[in-house]
């Protein structure tokens, strides 16, 4: 999947991900943030600075989101190969005023990333809503050798993904929601062999078993679920990973 396959989702990834009307995205994603927010708070040291970095951020919705709640206490930085979702990330920011948070259109599988942070602030380093299943294979243990390398003794790195262990339950219950997005939904989209999301148009999203994410991050760290409830039910839709043991 190329990147540019990014720019022509960017006008709909909005209305199918953080105004999505569907409770099982909304719910997601407000889990997933508070989940997020939360490992922040309890593990940001008060006499420390601290850049939170988003590793493929969209148009930005995670960094508005922590931003709100941890405000000016840390630094922001959003990273994105797309340059539409960098442009509808910086006017959602000048309507939100705010003015601590960067948007840089990058490709974070470059492994000179750390060359961009050279101030002396601690990096939380993070990947969200299943970006590393749209890491190409080849460049992906570099990828999480790098966000371990940015969290460093004093950071910490963070992977927000989808549930690979429950795949056949949640992949659809995720993916039908979002079809004006991926814009296209298969009879073979849902290939439970290869743990992916994908259709004939070229969209690939690898899924991932809690233990292959945990050996990725080099983690023993219990990843903390992301439970939605669906028909009254409360689902594991999917996790976050921490690249070390954290407060949470
Ligand atoms: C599933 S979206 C997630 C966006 C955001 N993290 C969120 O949670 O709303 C994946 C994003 O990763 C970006 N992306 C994909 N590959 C990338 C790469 N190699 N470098 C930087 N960004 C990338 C895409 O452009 C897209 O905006």
């Amino acid at each position: 999947m190329d990147n540019n396959a990014w720019d022509d989702m960017s006008s709909e990834y909005d209305n199918c991900v953080e105004k999505n009307p569907n409770p099982v995205i909304s719910d997601y994603i407000a889990e997933e943030i508070k989940i997020i927010a939360n490992l922040c708070k309890k593990n940001i040291q008060p006499d420390k600075k601290y850049t939170v970095i988003d590793l493929g951020s969209g148009t930005g919705r995670v960094l508005f989101s922590l931003y709100k709640i941890l405000g000016n206490s840390v630094t922001f930085c959003g990273l994105d190969a797309s340059e539409p979702m960098i442009q509808l990330s910086k006017i959602k920011q000048s309507e939100l005023k705010i003015k601590n948070i960067s948007f840089l259109n990058y490709d974070v599988t470059d492994s000179k990333i750390d060359e961009l942070f050279d101030d002396d602030s601690a990096k939380i380093p993070m990947c969200v809503y299943n970006t590393i299943g749209v890491i190409p294979l080849s460049k992906r243990q570099q990828f999480f050798e790098t966000m371990i390398k940015l969290a460093g003794k004093d950071g910490f790195a963070l992977v927000s993904a989808f549930n690979g262990d429950d795949f056949a339950f949640a992949a659809p219950k995720i993916y039908h929601p979002m079809k004006s997005m991926v814009k296209r939904i298969d009879d073979d989209s849902f290939d439970e062999k290869r743990l992916a999301f994908k259709n004939s148009l070229g969209y690939y999203s690898q899924w991932f078993t809690k233990n292959q994410l945990k050996d990725l991050l080099d983690s023993e760290a219990e990843p903390i679920p992301i439970k939605v409830s669906i028909n009254n039910k409360a689902h594991i839709l999917g996790h976050v990973f921490a690249d070390r043991q954290l407060c949470c």
